[in-house]
């Protein structure tokens, strides 16, 4: 359905938990514990269904755990979600994502020592796992070849990366590595997709092209959930805006509501002092009049600076 079709989300209340007039997902008590920290403690949250919904906060707020939580790749402490009407909480990732819910990762997961092509096929049983898919590719092939081999062409043709199809993925620049992710996210004709930093490390030449691909999902009447530390690309793409602080849902809204609200400065803010060891938290100040690029880019489009080992879960 065309965005210009879908119920408006003008009169939804500018409040964490706010109900949507058409909400794809909706989260109630989850709840994610690390020991002693709560890195997780969702309310309640529903997501529009046919946008683009932007979920910033401050490093440590609990996002990629958020995402892990309902992909499937990790597992609540407390908590239910429905997808399309559908209870959510338990399944496996691989079914979430036959169910038609797909996500991204921060760190990308793109498997360098399989080609591209392969990597988009793996895509299509919605897994994860080298070992395990070298033993099932040539089944893959066999089996449902000619219509996943089509899917997997008209892809790389639309991320430009048709060229590539017999590269290692491991050689891919940063920036064509997360094009590559989001291929094969899509392989299996999600309705949601969640995206977690798609723009971070990507080189700027890049950056324009990725947006461009996210804004299509949207026109091709996908749902869009991602995480995004630059504000000025939060504003450029996003529907509506979630905050996320200390593992709860803080402010909802437009970008340019979200980003005049003092609790959604005091975050980040407050952040910065609870964190003095985060990496880029005034880049990732919103309100701070205008926001930096966030992440230094390389001419190549990897990444200056890798991001601690282990800050994936999945
Ligand atoms: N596997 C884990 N073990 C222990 N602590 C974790 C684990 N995963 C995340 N955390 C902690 O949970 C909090 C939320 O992290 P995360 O979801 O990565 O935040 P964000 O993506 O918003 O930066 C952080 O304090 C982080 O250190
Ligand atoms: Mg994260």
């Amino acid at each position: 359905m065309p965005a210009e079709t879908l119920p408006s989300l003008a009169d939804v209340p500018r409040e964490p938990g706010a109900k949507k007039p058409d909400p794809i997902l909706v989260a109630d008590g989850v709840v994610r514990r690390f020991g002693g920290l709560t890195a997780v403690n969702v309310q309640h949250v529903e997501i529009p269904r046919g946008r683009i919904t932007a979920l910033i906060g401050p490093n440590g707020a609990g996002k990629t755990t958020f995402f892990n939580l309902l992909t499937g790749f990790d597992k609540p402490d407390e908590g239910s979600w429905t997808f399309n009407g559908k209870q959510l909480g338990g399944v496996a990732a691989h079914r979430v994502a036959r169910l038609g819910m797909v996500r991204t990762f921060q760190l990308t997961k793109a498997l360098n020592r399989l080609t591209v092509m392969d990597n988009m096929l793996l895509g299509a049983t919605g897994q994860k796992g080298e070992n395990f898919f070298r033993a099932l590719i040539p089944a893959i092939w066999r089996s449902q070849e000619k219509e996943i081999i089509a899917r997997a062409e008209e892809l790389l043709v639309r991320f430009k990366l048709d060229a590539k199809r017999n590269d290692f993925a491991g050689s891919l620049s940063g920036g064509q590595r997360k094009l590559l992710e989001m291929a094969r996210a899509l392989m299996v004709r999600p309705d949601m997709v969640m995206l977690d930093e798609p723009m971070a490390g990507v080189n700027p030449a890049l950056t324009q092209s990725l947006l461009g691909h996210v804004k299509a999902l949207r026109e091709d009447g996908m749902t869009v959930l991602f995480v995004e530390h630059d504000m000025d690309m939060v504003r450029d793409i996003s529907d509506w805006v979630i905050v996320m602080g200390q593992g709860a849902v803080i402010a909802e809204g437009t970008p340019d509501e979200v980003m005049a609200d003092p609790r959604v400065i005091d975050a980040y803010l407050g952040s910065q002092h609870d964190e003095p060891g985060a990496d880029t938290p005034v880049a990732e100040a919103p309100a701070a009049s205008q926001p930096a690029a966030t992440v230094a880019d390389t001419a190549d489009g990897t990444p200056a600076a890798d991001k601690p080992a282990g800050e994936e879960k999945a």
